[in-house]
């Protein structure tokens, strides 16, 4: 039987370390308040912003709500990137993904002071990352470190796959891996014998987007598997990237989905509106 990674649980503690944090900052004085802009009204990243937000006010950060419009040009939305980089009350700035199409990502994610740039998107920020300096981490990774950490995962001298290789999860994800020491190769869509790759993994990080890819042939025995996917199938339900019924039974540990990777994004970045004040 696989020991289940409750990320629903272990991101709780997460945000009740940042809760004391904040009480202790407000009482001396310090205020911590996070900018978070939508554009449009994509239904799922309306879910995102709305758990964000409710994340915010249990760990007591004030949260500023900015919801433009569909048509909103990027020079509106850059004109108030600006005036919230230039806001000393405003610790954190984040944009939610994806924006409409006349919109440029690459442009809006560099406009954000990278002092501010809590989803640890700006190139300054991964740069940092790369070479090992101070800076913001992507949340998603970093959620899955933590997981990875407070399970008793040793990531030292193990052998890691993660299948993905977007700037999000999938980059951050292999150096983050890395940083940890463990010994990390990066497959993706074009790796030709990904079972092959994947059952050398100890510990497999599983960001390919597609409902239930990943069966035991995939998975070596005792492994452990992290799930960054998420989908709602045609019953509604949610599922992830992996089988889980399938390879449940054949690894030593398994995050679910929902209730694994998902809860630590959003405690992470608590974490990192909190860590803004230092690098502010
Ligand atoms: N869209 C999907 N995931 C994310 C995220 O972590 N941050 C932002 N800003 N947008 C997203």
């Amino acid at each position: 039987m696989a020991k289940i990674i409750d990320g629903k649980a272990i991101s709780t503690q997460i945000k009740d370390e940042c809760r004391e944090r904040v009480t202790a900052m407000k009482e001396q004085g310090q205020h911590v308040a996070l900018a978070v802009i939508q554009v449009g009204n994509d239904p799922a990243s309306s879910v995102y912003v709305r758990n964000k937000k409710k994340a915010c006010e249990y760990v007591g950060i004030e949260s500023l709500s900015y919801e433009l419009s569909e048509e909103t040009t990027q020079e509106e939305l850059l004109s108030l990137i600006e005036k919230l980089n230039q806001d000393q009350k405003v610790n954190g700035i984040l944009v939610q993904l994806p924006l409409p199409k006349q919109i440029d990502e690459d442009t809006v994610i560099r406009a954000i002071d990278p002092r501010k740039d809590v989803d640890g998107f700006h190139p300054q920020s991964v740069g940092a990352l790369c070479i090992g300096q101070p800076g913001f981490l992507s949340c998603t990774p970093a959620g899955i470190i933590e997981l990875l950490k407070r399970s008793g995962v040793v990531i030292e001298g193990k052998e890691c796959v993660v299948i993905g290789r977007s700037n999000i999860v999938g980059k951050p994800m292999a150096i983050l891996l890395l940083r940890e020491n463990g010994t990390v190769t990066v497959a993706h869509s074009r790796t030709g014998n990904l079972k092959e790759v994947c059952r050398r993994a100890d510990i497999l990080v599983v960001a390919v987007g597609k409902p239930k890819m990943i069966t035991r042939e995939y998975v070596k025995e005792g492994a452990v598997v992290i799930d960054v996917g998420i989908h709602r199938n045609a019953e509604n339900k949610l599922c992830g990237d992996v089988d889980f019924a399938d390879v449940e039974p054949v690894c030593s540990a398994i995050t679910p989905v929902p209730g694994g990777v998902g809860p630590m994004t959003i405690a992470m970045l608590m974490h990192n509106c909190v860590e803004s004040l230092k690098l502010q």
